[in-house]
C-alpha cells in the first residue's frame, strides 16, 4: 500500500492499452484515490467504461489541456472533491500528421507550435493549478512521460523536438517547485504499440528494433512504465526531482540492434 492515503489525478487515459491506464492500475494496487480525466466527448465513452470496470468506480472529468476554462473547471472539481492533490501524471502528446511525417527540416510553424503546447507547456499548464493543492498536502509529485531524447529516430521527428522541451521544461519546474516539496519527474517508456504509437509511421519497426537491440531482448509493457510511474509519485521516490527514469528494457544504452 505504497500509494495509501494518496489522490492522484492522472491526466491521458484514452482507453485500455494508455500508459495512463497502466500507471493508474499500479495507483490503484497500492491504495492510491485516483480521478481521471478525458480529453473529449469522442473519448468519453471508453474512459467511462474503464471508470466502471475498477471498484469503487472512479471518477472522471473532462478536460483539454489546451483549453484554460477546462482546466480551470476540472482543477474546481477536484478542489470541491478532495480540498488537495498529492499526485499529477502527464501523460499527453500530439503532433499534427503533416508536421510529423515529412521530416523536422518541412515542419511548418503551427503544427510546430501544437505540438510543443499539447506535448510540453501543458505541463505547465496542469502543474500551476495544482500547486495550491499539492501546498495543502504538504508536497506533491508530477510525473510526464518522455522518449529517449538522446538520439535521432528517424520518423519520430517533431515528437523527438518536444519530448526534448518537455524533459527541459520538467528541470526548470523541478526548480521552481523543489522548495514546495513538488518533485517533478519523467518516466522515459520505451516503445509501446497505443493510441499515439499509431500516428508515427514506421512505428512497428521501432517495436521491432527496440526488442532486438534491447538487453533485455523485448519491449516493455504498461505494466512495467506504471509501477515505476507510481514509484516516482509515492514517497519512496522521495528524494528524486527533475530525473528521467528510462523504463525502455534497457534500450537507450545501446548503440545499435545487436548483430543477429
Ligand atoms: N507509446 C509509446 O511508445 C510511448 C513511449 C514513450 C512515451 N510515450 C508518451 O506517453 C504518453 C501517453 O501516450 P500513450 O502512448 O499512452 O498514448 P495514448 O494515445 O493512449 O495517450 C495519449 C493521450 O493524450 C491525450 N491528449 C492529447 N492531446 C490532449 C489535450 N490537448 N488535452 C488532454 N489530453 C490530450 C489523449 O486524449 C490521450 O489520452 C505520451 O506523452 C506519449 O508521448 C509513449
Amino acid at each position: 500500500m505504497l500509494m495509501k492515503n494518496k489522490k492522484v489525478l492522472v491526466v491521458g487515459v484514452a482507453n485500455r492499452a494508455s500508459i495512463a491506464w497502466g500507471i493508474t492500475e499500479a495507483l490503484l494496487r497500492e491504495g492510491a484515490e485516483v480521478i481521471l480525466t478525458y480529453q473529449n466527448e469522442r473519448l468519453k465513452e471508453r474512459v467511462a467504461e474503464l471508470a466502471e470496470s475498477v471498484s469503487p468506480k472512479l471518477e472522471i472529468i473532462e478536460m483539454d489541456a489546451t483549453i484554460p476554462a477546462t482546466v480551470e473547471a476540472a482543477f474546481a472539481s477536484i478542489e470541491a472533491r478532495w480540498g488537495k492533490l498529492d499526485g499529477l501524471v502527464h501523460s499527453i502528446a500530439f503532433a499534427p500528421k503533416e508536421d510529423l511525417t515529412p521530416g523536422i527540416v518541412k515542419t511548418k510553424l503551427e503544427g510546430w507550435n501544437t505540438a510543443i503546447q499539447v506535448s510540453a507547456y501543458t505541463l505547465l499548464e496542469i502543474m500551476r493549478p495544482a500547486m495550491p493543492l499539492f501546498e495543502k498536502a504538504g508536497g506533491g509529485s508530477v510525473v510526464a512521460l518522455t522518449y529517449d531524447t538522446t538520439k535521432v529516430f528517424p520518423n519520430y521527428n517533431l515528437m523527438g523536438v518536444a519530448k526534448a522541451t518537455l524533459e527541459a521544461t520538467l528541470r526548470y519546474a523541478a526548480w521552481d517547485a523543489g522548495r514546495k516539496n513538488v518533485r517533478v519527474n519523467a518516466v522515459s517508456a520505451g516503445p509501446i504499440k497505443t493510441l499515439a504509437a499509431r500516428g508515427i509511421s514506421g512505428f512497428s519497426k521501432m517495436l521491432d528494433e527496440g526488442a532486438k537491440k534491447s538487453p533485455l531482448g523485448r519491449n516493455v509493457t504498461t505494466e512495467e512504465v506504471g509501477n515505476s510511474a507510481m514509484f516516482l509519485l509515492s514517497d519512496l521516490a522521495s528524494g528524486i526531482t527533475g530525473q528521467t527514469l528510462f523504463v525502455d528494457a534497457g534500450q537507450v544504452i545501446v548503440g545499435a540492434a545487436a548483430s543477429e
